[in-house]
């Protein structure tokens, strides 16, 4: 990998191009062709200057106006082929651009799910989107301009020395010495410093997309900015970052400027030297003026190629972020799935660490979850009752051992197939802007009028809808249309019992809804298990006293396991959440009880 990133920059870029791989080096040849035809007319003008000043008396004027309309055709020409060059550059960066998209799109869809935990939407849209725009200011634009700056300052160089090689030294000195300020600043140091700034742009940028949306949160605690120290951090990052970085340019930066400019310095006293050595005087002017005019050609040429440099680095950091993006290992999903037997989920052995942790976030757990029954998974926050339900869904892979869908390893059953047979309701699952029909139906879009009413009733949507003008048909988020917490699971639980996959995974499902809400998603969480193989996740007791098995968790392992009953009788952990759990409820109807008196009595 680190020898691939060394790789010079447009053959990275290639892979991307298909079937037409020569539009790129055509278009250097074009922009190369561009700027010899660009600088010729200065060497005709030179000519011409010189004929004039050497015998004013006796001028060819046939001669003058054919050099002065090949100057003419020479400098249209150059346009001409410029504009080619650009056409084909633009075709190259566009198929570019699509490429990096198509590639980086195609690699987020076998992500593992648990992927998009990790790196926010905003993150990734940079990698795939900005990235893909990123080259092709590069590419349609800035290469090849480059063909130019390497192509002229070699002509320029040879024109200069042999017009007249004391002036060309002349000339040449204030552009030498720009030359080594411009290296000395995007020398390695410099490099490395635009490497954390773009890093640290990225970072503000993933950071504002969760900031906004947390604003809700923000706004309803009557919260600022600085609750979110993350954000505030990266903005305080940022803006160090460029004022160290506008430090860092401003005195190398303004004797390149001064001394790029300054040929003319140079050239007369050199001029003068000359004259005064006795040379013909009307060539030594002819001469002056060709170098007065030709050294901004060859200070533009070189300011153009500094930030080609910086253009470059830009390009290739692009390429690096996305080719990170590629190398982040896969799912792997395969074509042909293996046909699931029945609807059972099985934990073999199971081992797995989240990326970056040594901890092990399950540790060789196993058990087998038959078709119809349900379990429960209860234990202390941080135990691993999230994780065993994601793996479930293959939001991950295993590190060790083995997770079965009716019998078949995950891995061997494809994408659709799995997503077919499962449905989750997580605890963040959150409706997408859309009416609510289209949120109902969206893991089933053949659904039934039939279907969507009795999931509506089931779900215990249906006063939700009823209450809302346009009913199914309004649209979440238009014309202040909110739902409540509460209010958007039970849609959500409405969507899982249209999909009316077997396998269904609960996770605290009802941990943000209010009481109100929580008795309703309690019905609802009933009707959508009913005769199906459920995994809960439950942090309200109640939920979990007839289930078939509860699975204690605790520190990625099984605690204990039984029934209610036979977990009481044992008068373990589960004894004592139990135990604490009676209390919190019985805590909660003597102080109903007191306030109610209170309202009474006043
Ligand atoms: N996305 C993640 N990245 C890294 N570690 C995680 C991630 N999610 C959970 N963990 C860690 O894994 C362990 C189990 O977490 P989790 O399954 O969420 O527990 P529970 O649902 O029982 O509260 C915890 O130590 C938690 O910090
Ligand atoms: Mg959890």
């Amino acid at each position: 990998m680190q020898k691939e990133k060394k790789k010079f920059v447009l053959k990275r870029f290639t892979p991307y191009m298909g079937s037409k791989k020569a539009l790129l080096p055509l278009s250097l040849v074009l922009t190369g062709i561009s700027a010899v035809l660009n600088i010729l007319p200065f060497v005709l003008v030179w000519y011409i200057i010189r004929d004039i000043l050497s015998a004013p008396q006796s001028i060819d004027v046939s001669n003058v106006s054919f050099y002065a309309w090949l100057a003419f055709a020479s400098a249209i020409g150059g346009i001409i082929v410029y504009f080619c060059g650009l056409l084909s550059s633009h075709l190259a960066a566009f198929r570019v651009e699509i490429g990096m998209q198509k590639v980086g799109m195609k690699k987020i869809l076998s992500m593992p799910l648990g992927f998009f935990d990790k790196h926010s939407s905003g993150k990734i849209r940079k990698i795939v989107n900005d990235g893909a725009a990123t080259t092709h200011t590069f590419l349609a634009h800035q290469l090849p301009d480059m063909a130019g700056s390497i192509v002229t300052p070699i002509i320029l160089i040879a024109l200069i020395f042999i017009v007249d090689w004391r002036m060309g030294l002349a000339s040449l000195l204030p552009i030498i010495l720009g030359f080594i300020t411009m290296r000395f600043m995007v020398s390695s140091e410099g490099k490395k410093f635009q490497k954390k700034y773009y890093d640290s742009l990225e970072e503000m940028s993933s950071e504002s997309v969760e900031y906004i949306r947390g604003i809700p949160v923000v706004k309803t605690f009557g919260q600022s900015i600085f609750s979110f120290k993350r954000f505030y951090n990266s903005i305080i990052k940022y803006k160090d970052m460029v004022y160290a970085y506008t430090i860092l340019w401003q005195r190398p930066m303004s004797f390149y400027t001064t001394i790029m400019q300054a040929a003319a310095f140079f050239l007369i006293p050199m001029a003068i030297f000359l004259i005064g050595r006795g040379e013909n005087l009307p060539l030594v002017f002819a001469d002056f003026i060709f170098y007065i005019l030709i050294s901004p050609i060859f200070t533009m040429i070189l300011m153009k190629s500094m930030y080609f440099q910086q253009n470059t680095l830009i390009a290739e950091q692009a390429i690096d972020r996305l080719d990170n993006l590629l190398d982040y290992p896969g799912m792997g999903y395969i074509e042909n799935t293996k046909n699931i037997k029945n609807h059972s989920l099985e934990f073999k052995d199971v081992v797995f660490s989240y990326e970056g942790s040594s901890k092990r976030a399950i540790d060789k757990i196993s058990f087998k979850l038959n078709e119809g029954e349900t379990i429960a998974l209860v234990g202390a926050s941080g135990g691993g009752k999230t994780t065993i339900a994601r793996l479930s869904a293959r939001f991950w892979d295993v590190d060790e051992g083995e997770v079965l869908v009716g019998g078949i390893n995950v891995k061997d059953i494809s994408k659709e197939e799995l997503m077919d047979n499962i449905s989750f309701v997580f605890q963040n699952t959150k409706l997408f802007k859309g009416s609510l029909r289209e949120n109902i139906v969206f893991g089933k879009e053949n659904a039934e009028e039939e279907e969507i009413n009795k999931a509506i009733d089931f779900s215990q949507s249906r006063e939700i809808i009823e209450g809302l003008q346009d009913g199914l048909d309004t649209v979440i988020g238009s014309k202040g249309t909110y739902l409540s917490g509460g209010e958007q699971q039970r849609i959500v639980l409405a969507r899982a019992i249209v999909k009316n996959a077997p396998i269904v995974l609960l996770d605290e499902a009802t941990a943000f809804a209010d009481p109100e809400n929580e008795h309703l998603i309690q019905k609802a969480l009933k009707e959508l298990s009913r005769g199906k193989t459920t995994l809960m996740i439950a942090h309200r007791l109640t939920s979990v006293q007839d289930v078939d098995r509860i699975l204690v968790i605790e520190s990625g392992k099984i605690a204990e396991t039984g029934t209610h009953e036979e977990l009481l009788n044992k008068g373990g952990i589960y004894k004592r959440m139990w135990d604490e759990y009676q209390k919190s409820v019985a805590w909660k109807i003597v102080s109903k009880d007191t306030v109610n008196k209170g309202g009474q009595n006043a």
